[in-house]
């Protein structure tokens, strides 16, 4: 919801990003399109160029939320990995599924080369290899579900093209890509103005009103200004509309990255991937030798679900110590970051209509393979506005509840879970005074009824909020490594001082005065439609 990816110490350098301005005034449009990430722009792209009239809005800058912190892969072998998949969805929607993530693929390469985006896309293999302790047998019963999932060209082979590293069997993945994400995102963004749409920065959207104006949604910031469309297009990782139930389906994940150095033709270009939970992601960066002329290895992996964990020097410590192991020609760390990914509880994403008649768009449920679910919501969404059928809306309906064991027990477990963050209302806190807390830390503390977000900031003044998340309710957690408020529930995220940067909440953390328990506290989850 904010520039986040800008302050972060990635790979993908900001500086040939288009500046936009604020939305100053009030604008009537056909589409009203909130977030201006890879699903905005491609959405707004896909429409402008059949002569639509479309208006982004973001309240940070192009590319400064979540799909700044991506590593951009571009893949059909899919996070949740097939065999998992093959347990949650029939096999229409498998086939489904594969077919768009390629198309996705395909479509992301035919825009760079229509609009000649200079942005290091390449094709290259993926290969999925066994963690140790694996039985190869998992690599086999992968390339038989990618087959059966419709992706033939999948094959078994010895072992991944690593000079210093034996991977054992792995699973090649032909066909695969990648690309410099901002650099991308800023060749849409041009493609969208020179069609004729608009995009504006620095706006921070409050509210989505369906109700008050017919067959028209009105989309109004903090400014006081409004935005009035035929339809809105909720691009912004996760949806931030309140009575939406679409937040009990999906849990936010954080996953850790660093970037090293790597000499020249060291490393088989090519995507890679481990076996083991959390699972390891690699690829390279730089092969175009442009920013910066070092190639780099980028790494991610230890993922944990967003408020769960406060160790981030660890995680990226054993990161590095896993790469070392396997790329000893690696250099000193260059990059750390991490980013948050949502993930469903079916491994796939929610695109469409919040209800059947609606004029509120949803894309959420990202699953790790950002990038393809992104492009795929803009090619669905460009067929749902143009009112023509889309064969793969069916496998991503975000009204969808998926009742195969595999996907409620991984609804029960996010769930539960979440109930227990609740119990946090009436434990005690992380310290029991402010004294204890060292300049540049924050920690939670009781006092009375209240549980407190406390932060005391470098020159040593004391910033207090209420803990309690605005979105449902739950108490935020400190992340240390970010100096953010984390909440465990769904994944909002605050600043040190309490200012939201990431949805579903919408609103701050509370001042103390402020600060009472919410009217009425979450109760029970049950199974819901979205809307
Ligand atoms: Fe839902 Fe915090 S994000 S309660």
């Amino acid at each position: 919801m904010t520039d986040r990816a800008r302050d972060k110490d990635t790979v993908w350098s900001h500086a040939a990003l288009p500046a936009f301005p604020p939305l100053a005034a009030d604008h009537t449009t056909t589409v009203c399109i909130v977030g201006a990430g890879i699903v905005g722009l491609t959405t707004a792209y896909l429409l402008a160029k059949e002569g639509r009239g479309v208006i982004v809005v973001d309240d940070g800058l192009v590319g400064g939320g979540e799909s700044g912190l991506t590593t951009a892969q571009l893949c059909n072998a899919l996070d949740h990995r097939w065999t998992e998949l093959a347990k949650l969805h029939s096999s229409k929607h498998l086939h489904l599924a594969s077919a768009s993530h390629s198309a996705a693929i395909d479509r992301i390469e035919r825009i760079v080369q229509e609009e000649e985006i200079d942005c290091d896309f390449r094709r290259l293999p993926g290969y999925l290899f066994a963690a140790p302790g694996h039985s190869p047998e998992i690599i086999h019963a992968e390339v038989q579900a990618a087959h059966d999932a419709g992706l033939g060209l999948v094959k078994e082979v010895e072992r991944a093209p690593l000079l210093d590293f034996d991977t054992g069997p792995a699973a090649s993945f032909p066909d695969q890509g990648q690309f410099h994400v901002l650099r991308y995102l800023a060749g849409l963004a041009r493609a969208v103005e020179r069609l004729g749409g608009h995009i504006y920065t620095n706006a921070h959207v409050v509210e989505v009103d369906e109700e008050s104006v017919p067959d028209h949604v009105l989309v109004k910031t903090d400014q006081g200004v409004t935005v009035r469309a035929n339809e809105v297009v909720l691009a912004t990782n996760t949806p931030f509309l309140p009575k939406i139930s679409i937040h009990l389906k999906q849990a936010a994940y954080r996953s850790y990255v660093i970037a090293l150095p790597v000499p020249s033709g060291s490393v088989f270009p090519a995507l890679y991937w481990d076996t083991e939970d959390p699972f390891h992601y690699v690829r390279l960066a730089n092969l175009d030798g442009k920013d910066g002329a070092e190639t780099l290895l980028v790494v991610g992996g230890e993922d944990h679900k967003t408020g769960a964990a406060d160790d981030t020097d660890q995680r990226h410590a054993r990161l590095e110590a896993w790469t070392r192991e396997r790329f000893p020609q690696a250099g000193p760390v260059r990059h750390r970051w991490s980013g948050e990914i949502m993930e469903t509880v079916d491994g796939l994403a929610y695109i469409g209509r919040l209800k059947k008649e609606s004029r509120v768009i949803v894309v959420t449920g990202d699953c790790g393979n950002g990038m393809t679910h992104g492009t795929i919501a803009g090619m669905i969404i460009d067929d749902l506005v143009h009112g023509r059928p889309n064969d793969w809306a069916e496998a991503y309906d975000p009204t969808r509840v998926n009742l195969r064991a595999g996907a409620v027990s991984t609804f029960m477990k996010e769930n539960l879970s979440n109930a227990a963050q609740l119990t946090d209302w009436v434990t005690g806190g992380d310290i029991t005074d402010v004294a204890e807390l060292p300049p540049g830390a924050g920690a939670i503390m009781r006092r009375g009824l209240h549980k407190l977000a406390v932060y005391r900031d470098p020159r040593g003044q004391l910033h207090e909020r209420s803990a309690v998340c605005p979105h449902l309710g739950c108490i935020v957690a400190w992340n240390a490594a970010e100096r953010t408020w984390d909440c465990p529930c769904h994944g909002s995220r605050f600043e040190c001082t309490g200012r939201v940067i990431h949805g579903p909440a919408t609103a701050d953390l509370k001042p103390v005065d402020a600060a009472a328990p919410p009217e009425s506290e979450p109760g029970p989850v049950v199974l819901a439609r979205t809307g």
